[in-house]
Protein backbone atom coordinates (compact mmCIF):
# COMPACT_ATOMS: atom_id res chain seq x y z
CA UNK A 1 0.00 0.00 0.00
CA UNK A 2 1.25 3.38 -0.28
CA UNK A 3 1.37 6.19 1.94
CA UNK A 4 1.01 9.83 0.84
CA UNK A 5 1.32 12.84 3.27
CA UNK A 6 -1.94 15.03 3.74
CA UNK A 7 -0.88 18.21 4.06
CA UNK A 8 -0.11 21.59 2.78
CA UNK A 9 2.89 21.87 4.67
CA UNK A 10 6.29 21.79 3.01
CA UNK A 11 8.29 21.17 6.34
CA UNK A 12 6.04 18.06 6.86
CA UNK A 13 6.71 17.00 3.56
CA UNK A 14 10.83 17.33 3.80
CA UNK A 15 10.41 15.46 6.75
CA UNK A 16 8.36 12.51 5.44
CA UNK A 17 10.52 12.30 2.40
CA UNK A 18 14.00 11.79 4.52
CA UNK A 19 11.99 9.36 6.57
CA UNK A 20 11.32 7.56 3.09
CA UNK A 21 7.85 7.06 3.91
CA UNK A 22 6.30 9.58 1.16
CA UNK A 23 4.86 7.67 -1.80
CA UNK A 24 2.46 11.17 -2.18
CA UNK A 25 0.61 14.17 -1.16
CA UNK A 26 -3.16 15.30 -0.84
CA UNK A 27 -4.09 18.69 -0.18
CA UNK A 28 -7.25 20.62 0.01
CA UNK A 29 -8.53 24.43 0.75
CA UNK A 30 -9.02 23.30 4.07
CA UNK A 31 -4.92 22.57 4.41
CA UNK A 32 -3.94 25.10 2.00
CA UNK A 33 -5.59 27.88 4.08
CA UNK A 34 -2.71 26.63 7.25
CA UNK A 35 -0.34 27.78 5.20
CA UNK A 36 0.83 31.42 6.18
CA UNK A 37 2.99 33.96 4.31
CA UNK A 38 2.57 32.41 0.54
CA UNK A 39 0.73 32.52 -2.24
CA UNK A 40 -0.99 29.86 -3.35
CA UNK A 41 0.72 29.39 -6.53
CA UNK A 42 4.33 29.52 -4.35
CA UNK A 43 2.81 26.70 -1.72
CA UNK A 44 1.83 24.35 -4.68
CA UNK A 45 4.74 25.13 -6.80
CA UNK A 46 7.00 23.97 -3.87
CA UNK A 47 5.20 20.89 -3.07
CA UNK A 48 4.95 19.49 -6.72
CA UNK A 49 9.25 19.76 -6.97
CA UNK A 50 9.38 18.44 -3.15
CA UNK A 51 7.43 15.42 -3.45
CA UNK A 52 8.62 12.02 -5.43
CA UNK A 53 4.67 11.40 -6.51
CA UNK A 54 1.49 12.65 -7.03
CA UNK A 55 0.23 15.29 -5.49
CA UNK A 56 -3.52 16.22 -5.51
CA UNK A 57 -4.68 19.38 -5.58
CA UNK A 58 -8.48 20.66 -5.37
CA UNK A 59 -10.31 22.16 -7.44
CA UNK A 60 -12.57 25.39 -6.10
CA UNK A 61 -15.00 26.13 -9.01
CA UNK A 62 -18.21 24.35 -9.06
CA UNK A 63 -19.51 23.82 -12.40
CA UNK A 64 -18.01 22.00 -15.22
CA UNK A 65 -16.50 24.88 -17.05
CA UNK A 66 -14.61 26.10 -14.04
CA UNK A 67 -13.80 23.00 -12.92
CA UNK A 68 -11.81 22.61 -16.62
CA UNK A 69 -10.27 26.00 -17.00
CA UNK A 70 -9.07 25.14 -13.21
CA UNK A 71 -7.82 21.87 -13.74
CA UNK A 72 -5.62 22.63 -17.13
CA UNK A 73 -3.89 25.67 -14.67
CA UNK A 74 -2.94 22.83 -11.87
CA UNK A 75 -1.56 20.76 -14.13
CA UNK A 76 0.43 23.75 -15.68
CA UNK A 77 2.58 23.77 -12.52
CA UNK A 78 4.02 19.60 -12.86
CA UNK A 79 4.04 16.55 -14.71
CA UNK A 80 3.39 14.94 -11.52
CA UNK A 81 0.03 17.14 -10.11
CA UNK A 82 -3.17 15.27 -9.83
CA UNK A 83 -6.56 17.28 -10.40
CA UNK A 84 -8.98 16.78 -7.20
CA UNK A 85 -12.33 16.63 -8.64
CA UNK A 86 -15.81 16.77 -5.95
CA UNK A 87 -18.31 14.30 -6.44
CA UNK A 88 -21.16 15.98 -8.07
CA UNK A 89 -22.65 15.73 -11.44
CA UNK A 90 -20.33 18.91 -12.76
CA UNK A 91 -17.72 16.84 -11.04
CA UNK A 92 -18.47 13.90 -13.26
CA UNK A 93 -18.43 15.58 -16.41
CA UNK A 94 -15.10 16.96 -15.83
CA UNK A 95 -13.63 13.73 -15.14
CA UNK A 96 -14.86 12.19 -18.02
CA UNK A 97 -13.15 15.13 -20.11
CA UNK A 98 -9.59 15.19 -18.38
CA UNK A 99 -9.70 11.51 -18.58
CA UNK A 100 -9.80 12.00 -22.24
CA UNK A 101 -7.06 14.91 -22.08
CA UNK A 102 -5.04 12.34 -20.49
CA UNK A 103 -4.82 14.11 -16.86
CA UNK A 104 -5.39 11.87 -14.01
CA UNK A 105 -8.23 12.66 -11.12
CA UNK A 106 -8.57 11.98 -7.58
CA UNK A 107 -12.60 12.05 -7.25
CA UNK A 108 -13.02 13.32 -3.56
CA UNK A 109 -15.45 13.90 -0.99
CA UNK A 110 -16.53 10.07 -1.61
CA UNK A 111 -18.92 8.60 1.50
CA UNK A 112 -20.78 5.86 -0.49
CA UNK A 113 -19.87 2.63 -2.64
CA UNK A 114 -21.88 4.21 -5.61
CA UNK A 115 -20.07 7.15 -5.85
CA UNK A 116 -16.74 5.69 -6.14
CA UNK A 117 -18.16 3.29 -8.78
CA UNK A 118 -19.24 6.20 -10.61
CA UNK A 119 -16.05 8.18 -10.24
CA UNK A 120 -14.80 5.35 -11.88
CA UNK A 121 -16.53 4.32 -14.64
CA UNK A 122 -16.28 8.24 -15.41
CA UNK A 123 -12.02 7.72 -15.56
CA UNK A 124 -10.66 8.87 -12.12
CA UNK A 125 -7.72 7.47 -11.52
CA UNK A 126 -8.27 7.55 -8.01
CA UNK A 127 -11.50 7.77 -5.25
CA UNK A 128 -11.07 9.07 -1.99
CA UNK A 129 -13.54 7.47 0.35
CA UNK A 130 -13.83 9.98 3.93
CA UNK A 131 -13.37 7.44 6.53
CA UNK A 132 -12.91 9.32 9.58
CA UNK A 133 -15.31 12.28 8.97
CA UNK A 134 -17.89 8.84 8.17
CA UNK A 135 -16.74 7.61 11.54
CA UNK A 136 -17.68 11.06 13.45
CA UNK A 137 -21.57 10.55 12.21
CA UNK A 138 -21.31 7.27 13.99
CA UNK A 139 -21.15 4.89 10.49
CA UNK A 140 -18.58 2.78 9.94
CA UNK A 141 -15.50 4.69 7.47
CA UNK A 142 -13.74 1.23 6.59
CA UNK A 143 -16.81 -0.31 5.54
CA UNK A 144 -17.16 1.89 2.93
CA UNK A 145 -13.96 0.86 2.16
CA UNK A 146 -14.35 -2.49 2.03
CA UNK A 147 -17.78 -1.91 -0.35
CA UNK A 148 -15.22 -0.35 -2.79
CA UNK A 149 -13.05 -2.65 -3.20
CA UNK A 150 -15.13 -5.30 -3.53
CA UNK A 151 -16.76 -3.01 -6.21
CA UNK A 152 -13.87 -2.19 -8.10
CA UNK A 153 -12.57 -6.53 -8.24
CA UNK A 154 -15.76 -7.03 -9.12
CA UNK A 155 -15.59 -5.39 -12.76
CA UNK A 156 -11.87 -4.86 -13.25
CA UNK A 157 -12.25 -0.70 -12.43
CA UNK A 158 -8.39 0.22 -12.74
CA UNK A 159 -9.08 3.07 -10.40
CA UNK A 160 -6.98 3.53 -6.64
CA UNK A 161 -8.58 3.34 -3.37
CA UNK A 162 -7.01 6.62 -1.88
CA UNK A 163 -8.59 6.23 2.12
CA UNK A 164 -8.73 9.48 3.51
CA UNK A 165 -9.75 11.16 6.64
CA UNK A 166 -7.77 8.94 8.53
CA UNK A 167 -7.35 9.49 12.21
CA UNK A 168 -5.40 7.10 13.87
CA UNK A 169 -2.72 3.93 12.74
CA UNK A 170 -6.07 1.22 13.26
CA UNK A 171 -7.34 3.18 9.95
CA UNK A 172 -4.00 2.68 8.07
CA UNK A 173 -3.91 -1.32 9.34
CA UNK A 174 -7.39 -1.39 8.54
CA UNK A 175 -7.00 -0.12 4.92
CA UNK A 176 -3.76 -2.39 4.45
CA UNK A 177 -5.95 -5.67 5.12
CA UNK A 178 -8.92 -4.47 2.80
CA UNK A 179 -6.25 -3.92 0.38
CA UNK A 180 -6.91 -0.35 -0.21
CA UNK A 181 -4.21 1.03 -2.94
CA UNK A 182 -3.12 4.34 -0.89
CA UNK A 183 -3.77 5.69 2.19
CA UNK A 184 -3.18 9.77 2.91
CA UNK A 185 -2.26 10.52 6.45
CA UNK A 186 -1.55 13.48 8.72
CA UNK A 187 1.93 13.76 9.65
CA UNK A 188 0.93 13.11 13.33
CA UNK A 189 -0.59 9.68 12.18
CA UNK A 190 2.77 9.07 10.12
CA UNK A 191 5.30 9.26 12.87
CA UNK A 192 2.72 7.39 14.97
CA UNK A 193 3.29 4.40 12.94
CA UNK A 194 6.50 4.07 14.05
CA UNK A 195 6.01 3.82 17.76
CA UNK A 196 5.18 1.28 20.20
CA UNK A 197 5.32 1.52 23.99
CA UNK A 198 7.49 -1.63 24.30
CA UNK A 199 9.97 -0.41 21.53
CA UNK A 200 10.38 2.73 23.67
CA UNK A 201 10.74 0.20 26.76
CA UNK A 202 13.04 -2.13 25.14
CA UNK A 203 15.19 0.61 23.72
CA UNK A 204 15.30 2.16 27.44
CA UNK A 205 16.61 -1.60 29.00
CA UNK A 206 19.27 -2.14 26.30
CA UNK A 207 20.75 0.93 27.20
CA UNK A 208 20.90 1.17 30.12
CA UNK A 209 22.20 -2.40 30.84
CA UNK A 210 24.82 -1.44 27.82
CA UNK A 211 26.14 0.92 30.42
CA UNK A 212 26.74 -1.85 32.79
CA UNK A 213 29.18 -3.38 29.86
CA UNK A 214 30.68 0.22 29.24
CA UNK A 215 30.60 2.72 32.18
CA UNK A 216 32.59 5.29 29.90
CA UNK A 217 29.91 5.05 27.69
CA UNK A 218 32.37 3.39 24.24
CA UNK A 219 31.50 0.95 21.73
CA UNK A 220 33.95 0.17 19.19
CA UNK A 221 35.35 3.28 18.77
C1 LIG B 1 -8.24 13.92 1.45
O1 LIG B 1 -7.63 14.01 0.41
C2 LIG B 1 -8.56 15.03 2.35
O2 LIG B 1 -7.58 16.03 2.18
C3 LIG B 1 -8.52 14.67 3.82
O3 LIG B 1 -8.08 13.37 4.05
C4 LIG B 1 -9.66 15.15 4.64
O4 LIG B 1 -9.49 14.74 5.98
P1 LIG B 1 -10.21 15.41 7.23
O5 LIG B 1 -11.54 14.75 7.39
O6 LIG B 1 -9.30 15.09 8.38
O7 LIG B 1 -10.32 16.88 6.94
Amino acid sequence: MKIFLDTGSIEEIRQGVDMGLVDGVTTNPTLISKVKGKDFKTVVSEILKATPGPVSIEVVAVDYENMIKQALKIRELGENAVVKIPMTVDGLKAIRDLKQRKIPVNCTLIFSPIQAMLAAKAGASYVSPFVGRLDDISEDGMFLVEQIRSIFDNYDFQCNILVASVRNPVHVVRAAMIGADVATLPFDVLTKLTEHPKTAEGLNRFLEDWKKVSPEGKFLL
